[in-house]
């Protein structure tokens, strides 16, 4: 039977600039889900990659003297060899300077065009490059940012622009997007955004300019090639662009089940997006989730203050899994948070060295100590052993709960949860008294529980953390965990470890950091 689909994906991100703290955040997150998907056996498809055209990159190229596509192909290995390193699992990578990517723009605008959703006028207002973004004479007064002519977002300079445009017919979805966000309280998450959407969009759409004719790197408008088409209207198109689709009117895949992006790039998603897909008569993504921002050590990160926290730097001081794990877990998914070394300590000694490494360790090692490392038999149990299963298995249906709203947060904390219970059940059995006292029976079970909950806490944690959660699986297993078909459905479930089965002696996997 084919499983069911999953497609999540990313922004495809500038590539005006290297990756930053920023990039790899969304990554994660999405990384985190698509592992989660599959684990559950579904058909996952996750989609990130790169935003060549423009003219930010444009500019950005001019300033080093180069080609934009080489600066294109420098920053674009960057990306391909960051993912790896991060153990990110993408399906696919689009670049948005290629064949396919051209083709499905050209596909979308013709579609637009087809439902006359297109026509030809003047554009004559302000231009921010760095957000890619018209405004009106009007916006920009309302923002208080005519004056300094500012962009009312980023408060970079914005710059004037008349000439000859493309439009697209925005203000003709207002009525049906206002209908479609009522109708869906899941389509714009969190809460907080989907109201601020729903607040911009009743005050009303404009008609949106859709192509410039100042600068040429994008893809030209069909037939017209003095015009390239908006960076916008180029790079949303990508998620379409991966399936075959809008050349194709169906996928799979789509409707996307979720496209994850930060808070600044809502309007663009939530927004434009959905009402180029009605105007295409294609359906929409089921669900927009955008995040908070990072600062770092209470500071925005900005190219020219040079504070951006660069990943291999961050890499070259902490594994993969520790910064996975301390950006979901540090912050709730939506709100803003900051990045300092001291939290990021803290909260590994506390939660990883000490809670999880402690009870792998202790657990691991009394297994070597009374029963040379051979897992027993489970005896009579007794209610604090039925108080861990049901723990474990809550924890199992909550992570998922927790993750279908992208509380990643939470989902964590949840197995954390079964973790300090974990470690309570060893104070509470006293397994060296046990021991002492010749309780046999009583100390199998006792084992016998801590092995198996310890198991299926890897489980939960491998989206999180893949290489911890393999290395875990290795001691408690014994066996290549890569020759694991993980799913929850071989893997997951209390009682899968088996009488007989030997785990290893413990290596610590998460030494303190001092
Ligand atoms: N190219 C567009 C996206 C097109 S999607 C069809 C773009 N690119 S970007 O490189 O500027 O930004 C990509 C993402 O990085 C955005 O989601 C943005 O929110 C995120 N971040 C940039 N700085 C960030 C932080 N300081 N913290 C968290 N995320 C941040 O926009």
């Amino acid at each position: 039977m084919p499983s069911t689909p999953y497609y999540v994906t990313t922004p495809i991100y500038y590539v005006n600039d290297e990756p930053h703290l920023g990039h790899i955040y969304t990554t994660i997150a999405a990384d985190v889900l698509a592992r989660h998907h599959r684990l559950m056996n579904e058909d996952v498809f996750f989609l990130t990659g790169v935003d060549e055209h423009g003219q930010k990159v444009q500019q950005a190229a001019e300033a080093q003297n180069i080609q934009p596509i080489e600066l294109a192909d420098k920053v674009v290995s960057r990306y391909q060899q960051l993912w790896p390193e991060l153990a990110i699992t993408n399906t696919d990578f689009i670049r948005t300077s290629e064949p396919r990517h051209h083709q499905a723009v050209h596909a979308m605008w013709k579609k637009l065009c087809a439902a006359g959703a297109i026509y030809k006028d003047i554009y004559e207002g302000w231009y921010c490059v760095p957000c890619e973004t018209f405004w009106t004479e009007t916006q920009l007064n309302d923002a208080e940012c005519l004056e300094d002519k500012k962009c009312p977002d980023c408060k970079r300079s914005v710059e004037k622009v008349q000439e000859e445009s493309y439009f697209f017919r925005l203000s003709q979805y207002q009525e049906p997007l206002l209908e479609h966000i009522r109708n869906h309280p899941d389509f714009i998450a969190p809460e907080s955004r989907r109201n601020e959407v729903l607040r911009f969009v009743e005050s009303g759409l404009r008609d949106l300019s859709v192509s410039r004719t100042t600068f040429s790197w994008g893809v030209p408008v069909p037939d017209d090639d003095a015009h390239v088409i908006y960076v916008w209207i180029d790079a949303l198109t990508n998620y379409l662009t991966v399936l075959g689709m809008p050349e194709h009117d169906q996928s799979p895949y789509w409707p996307a089940d979720l496209h994850l992006i930060g808070k600044d790039i809502l309007r663009f998603h939530a927004v434009y997006w959905p009402c180029m897909l009605m105007a295409a008569d294609l359906p929409l993504p089921k669900r927009i989730f955008a995040h908070g921002w990072w600062t770092v050590e209470g500071e925005k990160m900005s190219k020219s203050k040079g504070n951006a926290l660069r990943p291999s730097d961050l890499l070259a001081h902490y594994e993969a899994d520790v910064l996975r794990y301390f950006l979901l877990r540090e912050v709730p998914f939506g709100a803003d948070g900051d990045f300092s070394y001291d939290a990021l300590k803290m909260r590994y000694n506390s939660e990883l060295a000490n809670d999880i490494g402690n009870l792998l360790n202790r657990s691991l090692a009394m297994l070597k100590k009374y029963r040379n490392s051979i897992v027993p038999e489970s005896q009579t149990e007794e209610a604090c052993d039925r108080a861990l299963i049901a723990d474990v298995e809550a924890m199992q249906r909550e992570v998922d709960q927790h993750l279908s709203k992208q509380a990643f947060h939470l989902a964590i904390e949840r197995i954390s949860i079964v973790v300090r219970h974990g470690n309570r059940y060893i104070e509470e059995n006293t397994p060296w008294a046990l021991a002492k006292d010749g309780n046999e029976a009583r100390l199998n079970t006792v084992l016998y529980h801590l092995v198996e909950m310890l198991r299926l806490v890897a489980v939960q944690l491998h989206p999180f953390m893949p290489n911890k959660s393999l290395a875990m699986l290795e001691q408690i297993l014994t066996i290549n965990p890569e020759n694991i078909h993980l799913n929850f459905h071989d893997v997951g479930g209390w009682g899968k470890v088996k009488a007989g089965d030997t785990c290893l002696a413990p290596t610590p996997i998460f030494p303190r950091m001092e």
